[in-house]
């Protein structure tokens, strides 16, 4: 499929542009033409020459170098392209694609283009996580971008490990092929959401009460974990966030085990950005307000022991309503006994979700800690009604829905 396309590559100064020689020579293979500009730092790392023969047309390093200006011109450079790929994407060229500025020819580009830009972000962890990064990524992600990577592993620098290194490009080339797909998923195939990056939630909160009793829930994590599992399998990025279960992490998967809701609250916001979340946990409300270091004990005089109640901290809600890291798509549960549409209603509403999926858990649907469910997926559009299903077909339904609804919003 990108027989024929015209693919602008812009490599930046790091480490992993070593790895753009390998994905010009792929995109190559595949039949794509792959114009190349080299930021002045990417030069330490990777010659013009080498990358001018993987290309086999001269690549394209200066805003000022003015025979090829009159020739090509930055603005017909990436006028002509179908996609503008970004590897390795540095902290450097983020912020300043963030910020508009155009004092080089990648900048001047990047900011002179109207088509799909994807970046593949590679730098240290430290400075991944770094919030002024997580802030830049946000909006480049919110302002449509399409983004591969980074991945976890090892770096180039002896010792550190975590999440930084660029996306393999065998990665990058299918995050391209998705961004080039127009076709709106109707099922999700293995790549209907490549590239894009999902946190989910699952399973029960525990709270303690003392060392060995805690306030818990039926959930068994089920429904959560299958949307975790038909994410990955549609190709996104994934970090499922879970209560305790009894069921296995799903593979190609990353798992954040916590306890209570404040830990699950501290989890999700850690994997903040997110093209999509999907709450399915069943959080506790509530969690007793001061819990006790030893085992309590029966008193002597048989008086019953009070609990303080104090509430939860609402997940979804901090989600849905993120000043600066909201997801494009925020999409919570609603697991109700009575009024199913009303009070699913009010939830969207109030936790500023974009879809709630409710399902009746009246003890004789058998759909707490059962296989299927029967949900309505709730949104500002209305109601739509599925029929009776397993969680896992729910899963797929729901992951293809989120595909086409991501897609539409990418070409709109
Ligand atoms: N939720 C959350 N954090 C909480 C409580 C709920 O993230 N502290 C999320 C759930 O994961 C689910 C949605 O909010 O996606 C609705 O959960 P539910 O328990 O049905 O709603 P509540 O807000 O608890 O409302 P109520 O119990 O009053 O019906």
């Amino acid at each position: 499929m990108l027989d024929g396309k015209r693919i602008l590559l812009v490599v930046a100064g790091g480490i992993a542009a070593y790895k753009s020689l390998e994905l010009i020579r792929r995109l190559k293979d595949r039949g794509a033409s792959v114009p190349v500009i080299l930021t002045p730092a990417a030069e330490a790392f990777v010659t013009p020459l080498a990358a001018g023969a993987l290309a086999n047309e001269p690549v394209h390093r200066d805003l000022f170098d003015l025979t090829r200006e009159s020739e090509i011109g930055h603005i017909r450079l990436s006028r002509e392209a179908d996609l503008l790929v970004v590897a390795p994407a540095t902290a450097d060229l983020i912020a300043k694609m963030v910020n508009g500025f155009a004092d080089d020819l990648a900048s001047t580009a990047l900011l002179a283009t109207d088509k799909l830009v994807l970046i593949a972000p590679a730098m240290n962890p430290r400075m991944w996580a770094h919030p002024a990064t997580r802030r830049n990524v946000a909006q480049l992600l919110a302002d449509g971008i399409h983004m591969v990577g980074p991945n976890a592993g090892e770096m180039a620098e002896r010792g550190e490990a975590g999440v930084g290194r660029m996306a393999e490009p065998d990665e990058i080339i299918s995050a391209i092929e998705t961004a080039l797909s127009t076709e709106p998923a109707l099922i999700a195939g293995p790549k209907a959401l490549a590239g894009r990056r999902v946190i989910v939630t699952s399973g029960p909160t525990h709270e303690p009460i003392d060392p060995v009793r805690y306030l818990a829930n039926r959930s068994s994590g089920r429904q959560g974990h299958a949307i975790a599992a038909a994410c990955a399998a549609a190709g996104a990025t994934v970090t499922l966030v879970s209560g305790p279960v009894t069921i296995p992490p799903p593979p190609g998967v990353t798992t954040v085990s916590v306890e209570t809701a404040g830990e699950m609250l501290e989890a999700v916001e850690a994997a903040l950005p997110a093209d999509v979340a999907v709450m399915a946990a069943a959080v506790a409300d509530w969690r007793v307000a001061r819990a006790a270091e030893r085992k309590l004990k029966k008193p002597a005089d048989g008086a019953s022991p009070m609990l303080e109640l104090v509430e939860n901290p609402d997940i979804l809600a901090t989600v849905g309503r993120h000043h600066t890291l909201r997801p494009r798509l925020v999409v919570g549960f609603a697991a109700e006994t009575n009024d199913l549409v009303e009070n699913a209603m009010s939830k969207l509403a109030r936790k500023g979700a974009d879809w709630i999926v409710a399902n009746d858990v009246s003890p004789e649907t058998g759909v707490m800690g059962g296989d299927a469910n029967t949900v309505r997926i709730l949104s500002a559009e209305g109601v739509e009604e599925w029929p009776k299903m397993a969680k896992e077909e729910v899963a797929e339904r729901l992951v293809a829905k989120i595909a086409a609804t991501l897609d539409q919003a990418g070409t709109t």
